[in-house]
């Protein structure tokens, strides 16, 4: 496990702003504070306005003004947030959590006098979203690091005090986040982790610890997936030394029985691109390629500390994409668990195929009540969106207005793309039932043609993460390569529409 910042919420009468400490406030518009910072900040009104005046800072959201020492205060320094909006975006607070961290910095102490000036709907909230922001800026990636440079050394651990008006509500709504903090942290390490130590059995024995916290898990090795009928799988796996897995995970935390819902994740530890070899410039992102089934693990982590009162079923695919003397071929015909055939054209369409076996069996085996798929699937969706958007494909319009709203709501945005007869004609072949590739044109929406041919008209949708999984620039709630993007989108899905 990360390693977990300590974030405490107390009561106003408490707040600590000795020395040794950092201390935060927010200002709203023309430095105007609420009441209890502002008495709280009154020996330093004089700086802070000739400061605020000279720096031009006037409280807009998430710009922030840095007072070392400041006149009249106890405390190191000052950091005053601007908690003014603008009115384009709502408030973020996992944003500003963000913001506030990467001011500070690692390994201090720190108040946080939690009293934005303008009214908050639901206060414990706010603070709990602010919390959330603060871990998952503290994360870094730094495990084969040997030698730390002294602003990277491990000093003393940091540590968070939230004053706040109702601490106990405060640490009510903080709970549920730090299971999501966590469960987003776990994707990042996965993520993270090099191919040569993360295997599919190693993540696959990762997935299994999830049984200490309640979730069923049932792994599927070779034989079993053998027996099954998963080739298309097994197809991408077998060039490599490294043997592939399937997981199936189940939290049941409903209170009745009904049909769950299924996160399905591609996880391919190492994607080389197989025969169909991938250049070397860059080919070590690819270590990445499992990020959709990282999510889900860590989804199924959140969900299960936060005890989640749905059925939720996790489902990944991990296989290891390599161009062994074993491999597959362009050119080779593999049967699907489904029994449709697929021409293999270009082994570097691995995730298609892994994914297709997985989705039918969940399909199948559980009838689920929608399928969502997370996948790092196509660089084509970079083309098309960057690291803005993960491409949303869906079957469903209820169901994609439901993810659409989870990604406002938390940041992790999507953006929806068309599916269609059209693009579907794109993978008949002219020796099977279908093709792996569509060829050069769409290519995020031929990849996602192909996966609707696996689901069997179940209400689906599929999230291509291949930008925003991995590899996406630094941002103010995350600093690190892999970002544990999705954890928090399908979080809020299951919080707004399958609990009860
Ligand atoms: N894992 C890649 C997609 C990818 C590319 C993810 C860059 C993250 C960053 C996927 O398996 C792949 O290789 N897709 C091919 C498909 C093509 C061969 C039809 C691609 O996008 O080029
Ligand atoms: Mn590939
Ligand atoms: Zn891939």
């Amino acid at each position: 496990m990360p390693k977990f910042l300590k974030i405490d919420f107390v009561a106003w009468a408490t707040p600590d702003a000795s020395a040794g400490r950092t201390l935060v406030a927010f200002a709203g518009a023309d430095m105007n504070f609420g009441p209890m910072t502002e008495a709280a900040l009154a020996p330093a009104r004089e700086h802070i306005a000739r400061a605020a005046a000279i720096a031009k800072f006037k409280g807009g959201r998430d710009k922030t003004l840095d007072l070392p020492a400041p006149a009249g205060l106890a405390c190191d320094r000052l950091l005053i947030v601007g908690a003014h909006d603008s009115g384009d975006e709502p408030a973020n607070w996992t944003k500003s959590g963000g913001v506030a961290a990467g001011k500070i910095g690692r390994g201090k102490k720190t108040t946080v006098l939690f009293e934005p000036p303008a009214a908050i709907e639901d206060a414990p909230a706010a603070a709990a979203d602010f919390a959330l922001g603060l871990r998952l800026r503290d994360y870094r990636f730094d495990r084969y690091k040997t030698k730390k440079k002294d602003d990277e050394a491990e000093t003393e651990a940091g540590e968070y005090a939230l004053a706040v008006s109702e601490p106990a509500a405060a640490k009510r709504a903080a709970k549920s986040r730090e299971a999501v903090a966590a469960g987003v942290l776990m994707a990042r390490d996965l993520v993270n982790e090099p191919a040569n130590v993360l295997t599919p059995v190693v993540f696959a024995d990762h997935a299994k610890k999830l049984e200490k916290l309640g979730v069923e898990v049932e792994i599927l090795d070779e034989k079993a997936m053998r027996k099954l009928g998963m080739r298309a799988l097994l197809g991408v796996g077998q060039g490599s030394e490294n043997e592939s897995r399937v997981v199936l995970m189940r939290w049941r935390g409903a209170k009745t029985e009904g049909k769950p819902l299924a996160i399905v994740g591609k996880g391919v530890c190492f994607d080389s691109g197989g025969i169909s070899i991938k250049p070397a410039a860059g080919m070590e992102g690819m270590k990445g390629d499992m990020a959709g089934a990282a999510c889900v693990v860590g989804l199924m982590h959140a969900l299960a500390s936060r005890k989640a009162k749905c059925d939720v079923v996790g489902a990944i695919g991990l296989v290891e994409n390599m161009p062994g003397g074993t491999a597959q071929r362009p050119g080779d015909i593999v049967t699907s668990m489904s029994g449709q055939t697929i021409e293999i054209i270009n082994t570097d369409a691995e995730g298609r195929l892994v994914l297709a076996d997985v989705l039918w069996h969940v399909r199948k085996a559980l009838e689920p009540a929608a399928i969502i798929d997370l996948a790092t699937l196509t660089g084509a969706i970079m083309v098309a969106l960057a690291s803005e958007h993960a491409g949303l494909f869906s079957n469903n319009d209820e169901l994609a207005a439901r993810i659409d709203a989870a990604g406002k709501k938390t940041g992790e945005t999507v953006w929806r793309m068309p599916l269609g007869k059209g693009y579907d004609k794109l993978i008949d072949s002219k020796f099977a039932d279908m093709k792996n590739t569509g060829g050069p044109h769409g290519g995020s929406i031929t990849a996602a043609q192909f996966l609707q041919r696996f689901v069997d008209g179940a209400p689906w949708a599929h999230l291509d993460i291949a930008g925003t999984g991995m590899g996406s620039p630094a941002s103010d709630i995350n600093e690190s390569w892999g970002s544990g993007w999705g954890v928090r989108l399908l979080d809020r899905l299951i919080a707004d529409h399958y609990e009860v």
